[in-house]
C-alpha cells in the first residue's frame, strides 16, 4: 500500500471516532470536544503511574481530591468505587477523622438503595399544614438556573425524582428544567426572584404563583452562602436570556442586581415575623440557610424562637470552605467561619434554648463525602445537602471555571453548545446513583459501628487527631454536648425514624 493510503485510512479512523463522540451521549466531555476529549480519560487512566514519577498525589488536588472525585465518579457510574493495597493517607495529620467500629458489627446486609429518612419532620414543631418527612438524609443544595445550565438543572431533578431526594432550586427562581419529577425546596434570596414585584420587591401573590407551579415541599429564605457571604451579587445583561429572565421575574437583556440584604426583613424579629409570614401563606416548612459569621445573632434568634414558640423548621448551615458560581477571592478564602466551627456555634445556640429537637439541622460544605457526611450527622446534623459534589456525579470535572461560562462539561454555562454535551437522562441516573451511593457508605460506616442510623454513631466512634497526637472524641473536638445530641428523646427520634424507613 501507498502511504498516503494508510493516512487515508488513518483520517477515516479518526473522522469516524469523532463522529460517534458526537453522537454519543454518555459523555459530555466527548460530546464537546469530539477526539481531544479522549486524552482527559487517557491521562485518567495513566495518571497512577504518570503521577509516580512526575506531579501530584491523590489526596493534593482542592476542593476535591482526586481519590474523592473518583470515588463520587465510580458510584454515580455504579462502577467499582473501591481502592486497592491500602490507603495513601497521613494517618497522623491533625484534624483526621477516624471511625472506632465495634468489635459485633450488624449483620445485615445494606440494601442497595440505602433508605436512610430524615429523623425529624420538617415543619411539625410549629405544625405547618405541610409538614413531612423528607424521604432521604442526603438531599442537593440550593444551586440557581443561571450559574447551572438547564442541561444540568434538569438532570439534578430527573436524579432527584428517581432517587426520592429533594432538590433545592438555589435562588435563581424556578424553570421548566426543575419540573422533571423531583421534589422541590424553593429558595430565594435577596432578588426574590420567583416572588418578587416589578420593582424587584419581595411580592407575596407571586410566591403563590411559584409554589402552585411546582412539587414545591419547603421554602428556604437564604441569608447568606459560605462562599460569599454578606455581598451581593450582579446577573450582568449579557447572561439574563430569555430563559432566564423568565425563571427569575426579571426583563430580559438588563443588568439584574441582588442586594447585599434583605428588604423585607432587618432583625431578629422581623426576619421571624416573615418565615411566619411565608409559612402561613404557603402552608409549607420554612426554613433559613446561613453562613456563620457573628455568634450574637445564634443565641440571640434561638433565644427569641424559644421565647414565642416562633421561628423558621429548618436551619441549613453552610461552611465558609462552600462552593458558588462566582465570588470574589477574598469572600471564598476568609469570610464565614468552616463548617464544622459554624455548624457547632448554630447547634449550641439552639441547645441552650433546648430547641435542637425541633427543628431540623441542615448542612452543607464538602459534605457529600462518607466520612465527613457521617461525622456531621454524629454532632447533630439531620440532613445533608450535596452541591458539588452533586456537579462531580453529572459530569463536572473540577475545572473551576464556573464563573467564565466555558465550563467544558457543559454543567455551569449558558452556552447552548456546551450544553448539548450534557445527556439529562444519563446524567440523571448517575445524580441518583451518587446520592444512593453515598447513603449506602452512611449505613455500611454506621453497621460497622454497630448502630442503624449515622445519627446514632456516638461520640465512642468518631474521633478527630489533635496537635497533641492523642484522639478526642468528634463532639469533644468541635464543642458539641453529647447529651444533646444523643439524649434519650432523640435516640427515640431516630428510631421512630428508622421504622418509617
Ligand atoms: C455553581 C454553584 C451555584 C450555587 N448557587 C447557590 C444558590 O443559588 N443559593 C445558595 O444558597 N447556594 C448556592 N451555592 C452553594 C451550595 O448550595 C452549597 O451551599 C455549597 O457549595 C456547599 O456545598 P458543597 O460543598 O456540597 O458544594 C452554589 C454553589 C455552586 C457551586
Amino acid at each position: 500500500m501507498v502511504w498516503w493510503s494508510w493516512l487515508l485510512i488513518l483520517g477515516a479512523g479518526l473522522l469516524a471516532v469523532g463522529l460517534y463522540d458526537l453522537m454519543q451521549s454518555r459523555h459530555a466531555l466527548l460530546r464537546n470536544f469530539p477526539l481531544i476529549g479522549h486524552l482527559r480519560y487517557l491521562i485518567e487512566r495513566i495518571g497512577p503511574e504518570l503521577r509516580q514519577y512526575v506531579v501530584a498525589d491523590n489526596d493534593e488536588e482542592k476542593p476535591f481530591s482526586r481519590d474523592e472525585r473518583r470515588w463520587v465518579y465510580a458510584t454515580a457510574k455504579n462502577e467499582n468505587p473501591y481502592f486497592g493495597f491500602g490507603t495513601d493517607d497521613d494517618l497522623t495529620e491533625i484534624n483526621r477523622v477516624v471511625f472506632r467500629h465495634a468489635p459485633f458489627p450488624i449483620l445485615e446486609p445494606v440494601p442497595h438503595s440505602a433508605p436512610i429518612p430524615c429523623t425529624k419532620i420538617l415543619g411539625q414543631w410549629r405544625d405547618r399544614p405541610g409538614a413531612f418527612r423528607p424521604k432521604s438524609v442526603v438531599n442537593l443544595s440550593g444551586m440557581s438556573f443561571g450559574s447551572l445550565s438547564g442541561a444540568a438543572v434538569q438532570a439534578l431533578n430527573r436524579g432527584a425524582s428517581i432517587d426520592g431526594c429533594l432538590h433545592n432550586t438555589g435562588e435563581g427562581g424556578l424553570a421548566e428544567h426543575h419540573l422533571q419529577g423531583g421534589e422541590l425546596i424553593f429558595q430565594f434570596g435577596t432578588g426574590y426572584f420567583g416572588c418578587r414585584d416589578d420593582e424587584g420587591r419581595f411580592c407575596s401573590d407571586t410566591l403563590l404563583q411559584t409554589v402552585s407551579a411546582a412539587p414545591i415541599r419547603a421554602i428556604e429564605v437564604k441569608l447568606s452562602q459560605g462562599a460569599k457571604p454578606g455581598m451581593g451579587g450582579l446577573l450582568p445583561a449579557a447572561k439574563v436570556t430569555a430563559e432566564i429572565a423568565e425563571a427569575r421575574g426579571v426583563p430580559k437583556g438588563i443588568d439584574v442586581a441582588s442586594p447585599a440584604g434583605h428588604s423585607v426583613f432587618s432583625d431578629i424579629v422581623t426576619l421571624v415575623e416573615f418565615v411566619e409570614e411565608l409559612a402561613h401563606i404557603t402552608g409549607l416548612p420554612v426554613g433559613i440557610k446561613s453562613a456563620v459569621g457573628q455568634v450574637d445573632f445564634w443565641t440571640q434568634l434561638a433565644r427569641h424562637m424559644a421565647e414565642t414558640g416562633r421561628g423558621p423548621d429548618f436551619v441549613n448551615i453552610d461552611g465558609g470552605e462552600g462552593g458558588t458560581g462566582a465570588g470574589p477571592l477574598v469572600f471564598s478564602d476568609h469570610v464565614a467561619l468552616p463548617f464544622w466551627e459554624a455548624f457547632a456555634v448554630a447547634h449550641n445556640a439552639f441547645a441552650e434554648v433546648s430547641l435542637t429537637d425541633a427543628i431540623v439541622f441542615m448542612g452543607a460544605g464538602r459534605l457529600g463525602l462518607p466520612a465527613r457526611a457521617a461525622m456531621a450527622m454524629s454532632i447533630g446534623v439531620d440532613v445533608i445537602n450535596v452541591g458539588r459534589e452533586a456537579m462531580l456525579a453529572i459530569g463536572c470535572l473540577q475545572a473551576q471555571k464556573c464563573h467564565t461560562g466555558h465550563c467544558p462539561t457543559g454543567v455551569a454555562t449558558q452556552s447552548k453548545w456546551l450544553q448539548r454535551g450534557l445527556d439529562p437522562t444519563d446524567k440523571g441516573v448517575r445524580l441518583a446513583s451518587y446520592v444512593s451511593g453515598l447513603r449506602r457508605e452512611l449505613l455500611r460506616l454506621s453497621y460497622a459501628c454497630g448502630v442503624k442510623h449515622p445519627a446514632l454513631m456516638g461520640p465512642n466512634n468518631v474521633s478527630v487527631r489533635w496537635v497533641d497526637g492523642r484522639y478526642r472524641s468528634a463532639h469533644e473536638h468541635y464543642g458539641i454536648d453529647p447529651a444533646v445530641t444523643h439524649s434519650q428523646q432523640r435516640v427515640k427520634l431516630i428510631r421512630d425514624a428508622l421504622a418509617t424507613a
